[in-house]
């Protein structure tokens, strides 16, 4: 499975607690953009697959179910409920996101800049893609 999850150091003090995300060493890419879900409520999102796009993934509140497919023979479900936990998703898996928390954030590191044309957006066009 062209996913993997990686252990993200914790720094607490009797404040509270910071994480850092370095490009390159803490993410196997460099960084060009980061977003964020939030607000979200019970309507699943993804359902596409990118040809080139490499994403970290964390949940820094609440929780998620990730689904990740690649199409040829592996589907995991990866739940994400920790911010000591980063999902590393390389190009070519569908992916898509189930069950979210009331309170979920989800902060994505990507490789690329937002780019239309790295979409798979059905599933069928997928395994097509997948096969070539
Ligand atoms: P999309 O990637 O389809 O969201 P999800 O996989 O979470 O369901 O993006 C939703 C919309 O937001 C779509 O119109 C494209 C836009 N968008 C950007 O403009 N920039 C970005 O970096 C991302 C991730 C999405």
């Amino acid at each position: 499975m062209n996913s993997e999850i990686r252990n993200i150091k914790q720094i607490k003090d009797d404040r509270g607690r910071l994480f850092a995300i370095e490009a390159g060493k803490d993410t196997p890419f460099e960084i060009k953009r980061v977003y964020c879900l939030f607000d979200l409520n019970s309507s699943p999102r993804g359902f596409h697959a990118h040809k080139k796009l490499k994403q970290l993934m964390i949940c820094i509140k609440g929780s998620v179910e990730v689904i990740l497919d690649d199409g040829i023979n592996a589907k995991n479900i990866v739940r994400l409920d920790s911010p000591e936990t980063a999902l590393f998703i390389k190009p070519g898996l569908w992916r898509e996101m189930h069950n979210f928390s009331t309170d979920c954030i989800i902060l994505v590191f990507a490789s690329e800049h937002y780019d239309d044309d790295d979409y798979i957006r059905s599933y069928s066009d997928f395994l097509i893609w997948k096969k070539g």
